[in-house]
């Protein structure tokens, strides 16, 4: 039972899910994504006024970014934000699919341009209480998180 839910899990982590196939009524087949959805409903909680005005400490370097790609990608803990982003930013990671709200569409500039840095920093750090978006306050440092803001802003210009 245990290998099974193992196997289960492994299959669940191995894609990132791009599209889907819907069947209209016509009967052809379309391509149909099945998240990535922009714009996106967004009812995320505001940020303490305190948080909205930080800035971004870290200087968008190539080093910075490509600290922020590794954190994203893989070694962010408990699971690396890929897994529910997607791999391009656009909400379609492998466990977004039953996620309501979905994971946020860093590629949606309908959703991404308002957000101040500071809000992604506190909803990060803290998590968004009542979603699947988990808080990283005891396995990000700040540094990290900033980051992680830096190469999740490049989505956008992607
Ligand atoms: C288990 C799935 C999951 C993982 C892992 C995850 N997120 Fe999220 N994330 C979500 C969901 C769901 C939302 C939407 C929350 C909402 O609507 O309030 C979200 C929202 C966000 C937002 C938008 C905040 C806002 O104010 O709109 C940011 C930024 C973000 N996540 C960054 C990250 C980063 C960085 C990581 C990795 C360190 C990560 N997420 C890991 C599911 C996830």
């Amino acid at each position: 039972m245990v290998r099974i839910v193992g196997l289960a899990f492994a299959i669940l982590l191995a894609g990132d899910v791009k599209e889907g196939m819907a069947e209209p009524a016509d009967g052809s087949f379309q391509v149909q994504r099945v998240s990535g959805i922009c714009p996106q409903n967004r009812t995320t909680r505001k940020a303490p006024g305190r948080y909205l005005k930080k800035k971004n400490p870290v200087p968008p370097t190539a080093e910075n970014i490509a600290e922020g790609r590794r954190l994203f990608n893989q070694d962010a803990k408990p699971t690396a934000c890929k897994l529910c982003h997607g791999a391009r930013g656009n909400g379609n990671g492998s466990l977004a699919r039953r996620l309501e709200p979905p994971p946020r569409n860093f590629t949606c500039a309908d959703a991404m341009e308002g957000l101040p840095d500071g809000q992604l920093f506190w909803i990060i750090q803290n998590g968004s209480r009542g979603t699947a978006m988990p808080a990283h306050k005891s396995t990000l440092k700040p540094e990290e998180i900033w980051q992680l803001i830096l190469f999740i802003r490049k989505f956008l210009k992607a």
